[in-house]
């Protein structure tokens, strides 16, 4: 067991699945972990089950609507109020939506939360990362589904007003992770020198609550089912966050997509740095950073 004792992790979307099964091993090694969760009766029973599986007491949560700038803001303010040092930030929330809807603040609801959220949460916290320097690390959880958004992002309409919202939502998902794999080029770049590192995964098809409460719609619903038997546990699907998270072998390594623990390609548009730079300026407008 890697010893991480000292250190301090955020962590999104960790009362279930994925975001949840990297709480329990970040605990593991010690490190203090700071669920970032919307609904506070979840976050409550996730902090119970980490601790209890844990043994460990230092587990917390704190509220975060990724859905709500206002809530994000909020978030963040709290977190610096405090004067810690952030070790590490893991931006795992995620969600896929059957039908158009828009957050708090007008954004389609997957480029919202997916990559819009997390782009202002990261930019709030990027001053606490700096300070903390040499081995912090942003780690954003992405998706082979990157691959499915076949043309790049349509910056003509990236809240999806002008195209179909079609399958089940799927386009505006594969969208979506392809922006967490750009944010994370642009990131990076902007972090060098700072001892910060950022870097993006593909977790592999997991058995979560991913679309299981409705987002994927009735379809989505039943195809889930179908699919699940073949599908990794979310302790299985954790650990390319965990390794990208803690293991001293990325030390210093940024800017790079993962799948099952090792760099893997990307499609060229996440390549594209013209277009990486322009989501990230068309992003900061948006969220007003
Ligand atoms: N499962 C897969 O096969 C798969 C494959 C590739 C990539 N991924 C990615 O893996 C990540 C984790 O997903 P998962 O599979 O672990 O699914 P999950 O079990 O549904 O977990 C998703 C988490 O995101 C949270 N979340 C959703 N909307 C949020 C918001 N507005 N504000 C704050 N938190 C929000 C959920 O909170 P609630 O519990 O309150 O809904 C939940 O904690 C996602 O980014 C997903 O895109 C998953």
């Amino acid at each position: 067991m890697t010893d991480r004792a000292g250190r301090t992790a955020i962590i999104t979307g960790a009362n279930s699945g994925i975001g949840l099964e990297t709480a329990v091993a970040l605990a593991r090694q010690g490190t203090h972990v700071v669920i970032a969760v919307r609904n506070a009766a979840r976050g409550a029973a996730a902090v119970a089950d980490i601790a209890a599986r844990t043994g460990t007491d230092t587990v917390e949560q704190m509220p975060l609507d990724l859905a709500s700038i206002a809530s994000i803001r909020s978030f963040a303010a709290a977190w610096l109020e405090r004067d810690e040092p952030l070790h590490v930030l893991v931006n795992n929330a995620g969600l896929l939506m059957r039908a158009r809807t828009t957050t708090a603040d007008g954004f389609e609801t997957t480029f919202g939360v997916n990559h819009l959220g997390h782009f202002l949460l990261t930019g709030l916290l990027r001053d606490a990362l700096v300070a903390t320097g040499e081995g912090a690390r942003v780690v954003t959880v992405s998706s082979g589904a990157h691959r499915g958004a076949r043309h790049g992002l349509d910056f003509d309409d990236l809240m999806w007003e002008r195209r179909r919202y079609s399958g089940f939502g799927m386009g505006a998902y594969c969208a979506s992770k392809l922006a967490n794999v750009m944010f994370t080029r642009a990131l990076a770049r902007r972090l060098e020198g700072t001892g910060v590192t950022a870097n993006a995964l593909h977790p592999g098809f997991v058995g979560s609550n991913f679309a299981r409460e409705g987002d994927g719609g009735r379809l989505g619903d039943v195809g889930m089912r179908l699919l699940r038997p073949f599908a990794l546990s979310p302790a299985k699907g954790a650990l390319t966050s965990i390794h990208l998270a803690s293991s001293p072998l990325v030390a210093g390594v940024s800017g790079e997509y993962f799948v099952k623990c090792a760099v893997a390609d990307v499609t060229k548009w996440a390549r594209d740095d013209a277009a990486c730079d322009r989501l990230w300026d068309v992003s900061r407008d948006l969220v007003g950073l």
